[in-house]
């Protein structure tokens, strides 16, 4: 079995990555650290592919298909993303649409390609990476928890799509809170609740995946947030998000944040 895993680095990707290794699959991995991504190809084995790439370019997200459409590949895990602090009018313009293109365009165009072969062969599991950010609106992070609701609706609706068609492929969507990884540093900001590990966060998610669950909830705050943000209106939900994002603020002005 092989499996494709993006943002495969660091973090989650890299939980991911390792525990898929543990249980015998063979890896595709890609992020733009290759540096890391050689030291990961040498601690799993020879037959570990890596393809360095900056998947916030769309040509690039191709050429990843490309080299990977031949090799029969399992399982697709849409990890890589990242995320934005700040009001709408003030976070930067380019990084922002950077961000869109890694968290929404690059998943889409994977997901789409590699669903097209899964289906032609009737088997394969998609694993993307959401947030709990997708059941909500984001004030102080309102691109990053809308690229997060774009992943969290598109896997919906391609579940029932699966369903209808009695399909053996399966899409699974994680949708952590907090998880202790570098995503702070990327966006200088620090947590404010505890945080699971990055290594709960994907044996959890390749647990779901495994037995074809769409959800991957981890754990009860993620749930009850998840179930009680269909009954809370959404003008009430934003102000409190505001509000849990706007007591995030360090004393050095930084700001902290759920994700
Ligand atoms: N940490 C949390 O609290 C949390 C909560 C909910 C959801 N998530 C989601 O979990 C996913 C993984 O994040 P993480 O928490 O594990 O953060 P992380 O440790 O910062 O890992 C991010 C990964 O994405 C890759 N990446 C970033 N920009 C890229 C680009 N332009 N092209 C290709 N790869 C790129 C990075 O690799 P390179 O630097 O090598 O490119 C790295 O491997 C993200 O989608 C994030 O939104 C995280």
């Amino acid at each position: 079995m092989k499996a494709l895993v993006t943002g495969a680095t660091s973090g989650i990707g890299k939980s991911i990555a390792k525990k898929l290794a543990k249980r015998g699959w063979k890896l595709i991995l890609t992020g733009r650290n290759e540096a890391v991504l050689k030291k990961m190809q040498a601690a799993f084995g020879n037959d570990t592919e890596i393809i360095t790439a900056d998947l916030s370019k769309r040509e690039e997200v191709f050429r990843v298909y490309e080299l990977c459409r031949d090799k029969d590949v399992d399982m697709l895990v849409n990890n890589a993303g990242y995320g934005l602090f700040g009001k709408f009018d003030e976070t930067d313009m380019e990084d922002e649409l950077n961000m869109i293109d890694l968290n929404i365009t690059a998943l889409h165009i994977l997901t789409k390609l590699f669903l097209r072969d899964f289906k032609k062969k009737d088997s394969g599991i998609i694993l993307n990476v959401a947030s709990a950010a997708g059941f909500m609106a984001g004030p102080l992070m309102s691109s990053y928890y809308a690229s997060k609701n774009y992943v969290l609706k598109l896997s919906i609706a391609i579940y029932e799509e699966l369903r209808r068609d009695r399909s053996n492929v399966s899409i699974t969507v994680l949708c952590p809170g907090p998880v202790d990884t570098n995503f702070n540093n990327r966006a200088g900001v620090s947590f404010s609740v505890k945080p699971i590990s990055a290594d709960q966060a994907a044996e959890y998610a390749l647990r779901k995946a495994f037995a074809g669950k769409l959800f991957a909830l981890p754990g009860l705050t993620v749930k009850l947030g998840a179930i009680g943000s269909r009954f809370v209106p959404n003008k009430l939900l934003a102000a409190i998000v505001y509000n849990i994002q706007q007591a995030k603020k360090t004393s050095d002005g930084k700001e902290k944040a759920l994700k």
